[in-house]
């Protein structure tokens, strides 16, 4: 279990849908939407732990169906991080807990 939290990140109209948006809270973390649909993991790659993006908000591949590591390409799906494709096949993003809150993304749990 981690680290409870309520802290507002963003609205959700910050989000453009399909893609995402960093943020250090403690740690590295972003958050990725699809429509009114929002996750969010630790910003580590479990290939060589570092950062998956190289730019800011892009965490997602062109087609944005999944979540990208631009070092390496490592492909995660959406909704709970598992690594599809790519040297880490088969590890997964640390998740996060995020709410969306009257239009607010707001983080529960670090
Ligand atoms: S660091 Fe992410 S795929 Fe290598």
């Amino acid at each position: 279990m981690g680290v409870p939290f309520d802290k507002t990140l963003c609205r959700l109209e910050d989000i453009t849908d399909g893609e995402g948006k960093g943020f250090e809270i403690e740690l590295d973390i972003f958050v990725v939407r699809r429509g009114e649909t929002i996750v969010g993991y630790h910003n580590e790659c479990p290939h060589v732990i570092s950062p998956l993006n190289w730019a800011d908000g892009s965490f997602m591949t062109l087609d944005r169906k999944y979540i990208l590591c631009d070092t390496h390409g490592a492909e995660f799906q959406f909704e709970d991080g598992y690594c599809v494709s790519g040297p880490c096949m088969g590890d997964r993003l640390t998740p996060i807990k995020v709410e969306i809150r009257n239009g607010d993304v707001v983080l529960r749990e670090l």
